[in-house]
C-alpha cells in the first residue's frame, strides 16, 4: 500500500471514521434490536406495524389522490390503474415540503398541505399519503406522527394524527372529509414492486430508501410480531432503520450529530444519508487538513467553505479530473487529489458496509432468499442509492461477500420510475 493511503487509513481509524466495519460482528446486534422492537421492547429500531395487507388485487379504474411528503419535496397526483396494472398519473404537482425552509407551526403545516390538495380534492374521496417520517400507523389506516426528523421543524406536531388533523382543516373550510391511508415511503416502494417482475419469483420483498434519509421495511410473519395481537399471515414492518444506534460512530459522526435538531436520534441515518453525509465528509476533510494530510493551499480552500454537499463529494469520486468544485480545487496537486480520493472513497465504502449490515440483518432474521432462483427482491429508491455507481459496486460486492457467500441468502435490487407514487396508490386502494 502506498504511504499516502496508509496515512489516510491511520488518520480515519484513529478518529473512528475508518471503513473497517466488521459486518459479521454487527449483524447479531442488529437482529437482536429488530427482535426487541417486534416484542414492543424497543431498543433503537421502532419496528412499526403497518397493518398493510399484502397480496390483494388492485381495483382497476378507481382513481385515488396520492400525496408524498418527503424530506425535500411534497408531491401530489391522481393515480388510476388500467387493466394491465399500468398506472396513469394525472394532475401531478411538486411543492416544497413545508417546514424545510423555516420553522413553522402545526396549523401552518396542515393548512399548507390542504392548499396543495385543493386542485385534486374533487377527484376521489380516498387519499394515499406517503409520509416519510417516524409515524405510528393506526389500525384504521391513519397515522400518529412520532416526530419529524431530517431537519424539518414543525412546532407542536409530535403526536398529531395526520389524516384526522387534515380532515379538521378540510371541514373548517366547508370541504368534504377524506379517507386517509398513511404509509411510509419504504412501504410504498415495496408495494410498487410486489408481483411486478414477469418471469421471476421472489421469496420476499424489502423496501429500501437511501436518499435525504434512510429506512427499510420488510415482510414479517405476524406470529413474530408480539406487539400485534394477530397470529396468522404476514404484515409489512416499517423498521425506521435510520434510528439504529449500534453502528460504532466516530468522532465526526458524533460532532455532526450534536449540531443537528435531534441529537442522539437517527444515528445510522446521520452516517449514511444525503441530508448529512456531505457535512460528515466535510468535517472529516477539515480534520485531515488539521492533521497535515493536505497542502496548505487545499487546507485554506476547505477552510473557506462552510460545508459540502454529498453531490460535491460524489462528483469528485466519479470525475477526479473533472471541473466540479473539489476536482478544480485539487488540480494543483496530485497528492491532494489522491488524499481527497482516499477519504471520500472510504466514506462510500463505509456506507456500503453499514448498508450490508442493515440488509443482511433482514435476510438472516427472516431466513428468506435461500434458493437462488427465488431471491429476495429489494425495491430501492432515493437519489443517494441511484446516483453513484461507485457506491452500488461496493454494496453489491459486500452483499455477495458477507451475506451470499457466508450465509447463502440471495437478493437482488430493482428500482422503478415513480415507485413511491405507484406504491402509495396500490397500498391505498387495497387497504
Ligand atoms: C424517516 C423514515 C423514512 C426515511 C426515508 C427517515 O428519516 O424517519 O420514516 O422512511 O427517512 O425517507
Amino acid at each position: 500500500m502506498d504511504r499516502q493511503k496508509a496515512k489516510v487509513i491511520h488518520f480515519l481509524e484513529s478518529h473512528g471514521m475508518g471503513d473497517n466495519i466488521a459486518v459479521d460482528a454487527l449483524l447479531e446486534n442488529f437482529i437482536e434490536d429488530m427482535e426487541s422492537g417486534l416484542r414492543g421492547e424497543t431498543k433503537s429500531l421502532l419496528m412499526i406495524p403497518t397493518y398493510m395487507e399484502i397480496g390483494k388485487s388492485v381495483p382497476i379504474g378507481e382513481p385515488i389522490i396520492v400525496m408524498d411528503a418527503g424530506g425535500t419535496n411534497f408531491r401530489v397526483a391522481l393515480v388510476t390503474f388500467g387493466g394491465e396494472r399500468e398506472a396513469q398519473i394525472d394532475h401531478f404537482a411538486k411543492y416544497p415540503m413545508p417546514g424545510t425552509e423555516k420553522r413553522i407551526d402545526k396549523e401552518t403545516f396542515l393548512n399548507t398541505v390542504v392548499d396543495y390538495m385543493e386542485p385534486v380534492l374533487g377527484k376521489s374521496n380516498k387519499v394515499g399519503f406517503c409520509f416519510s417520517f417516524p409515524t405510528e400507523i393506526l389500525p384504521d389506516g391513519d397515522g400518529r406522527l412520532i416526530g419529524f426528523n431530517k431537519e424539518i421543524e414543525v412546532d407542536g406536531s409530535a403526536g398529531m394524527v395526520v389524516g384526522e388533523s387534515l380532515n379538521a382543516v378540510l371541514e373548517s373550510r366547508g370541504l368534504e372529509r377524506k379517507r386517509f391511508i398513511l404509509l411510509n415511503d419504504t412501504v410504498a416502494a415495496m408495494f410498487s414492486g410486489i408481483g411486478s417482475q414477469p418471469g421471476k419469483s421472489h421469496d420476499s420483498y424489502i423496501g429500501l430508501i437511501l436518499g435525504t434519509g434512510t429506512n427499510t421495511c420488510y415482510i414479517e410473519e405476524k406470529k413474530h410480531i408480539a406487539k400485534v395481537a394477530e397470529s396468522d399471515g404476514y404484515m409489512a414492518i416499517n423498521m425506521e432503520s435510520g434510528g439504529y444506534d449500534g453502528m460504532c460512530r466516530g468522532e465526526y459522526d458524533k460532532a455532526l450529530d450534536a449540531a443537528t435538531n435531534n441529537p442522539g436520534d437517527h444515528q445510522y441515518e446521520k452516517m449514511v444519508s444525503g441530508a448529512y453525509r456531505g457535512d460528515l465528509i466535510y468535517r472529516t476533510l477539515r480534520g485531515a487538513a488539521g492533521a497535515g494530510l493536505f497542502s496548505p493551499a487545499f487546507a485554506d480552500f476547505l477552510a473557506g467553505l462552510n460545508t459540502l454537499s454529498l453531490k460535491d463529494a460524489g462528483d469528485f469520486l466519479a470525475h477526479p479530473f473533472g471541473d466540479d468544485l473539489l476536482a478544480s480545487a485539487a488540480k494543483a496537486s496530485e497528492d491532494d487529489r489522491r488524499t481527497l480520493y482516499y477519504i471520500i472513497d472510504s466514506n462510500f465504502e463505509r456506507v456500503a458496509r453499514l448498508m450490508t449490515v442493515n440488509i443482511g440483518g433482514i435476510l438472516l432474521k427472516t431466513g428468506k432468499g435461500q434458493d437462488p432462483t427465488r431471491p429476495v427482491c429489494i425495491i430501492a429508491e432515493g437519489t443517494v442509492f441511484h446516483s453513484s455507481s461507485e457506491f452500488r459496486r461496493k454494496l453489491d460486492y459486500h452483499i455477495k461477500k458477507e451475506i451470499e457467500e457466508k450465509y447463502g441468502h440471495y437478493c437482488e435490487f430493482v428500482g422503478f420510475d415513480d415507485a413511491t407514487l405507484i406504491g402509495t396508490a396500490v397500498a391505498g386502494l387495497m387497504n
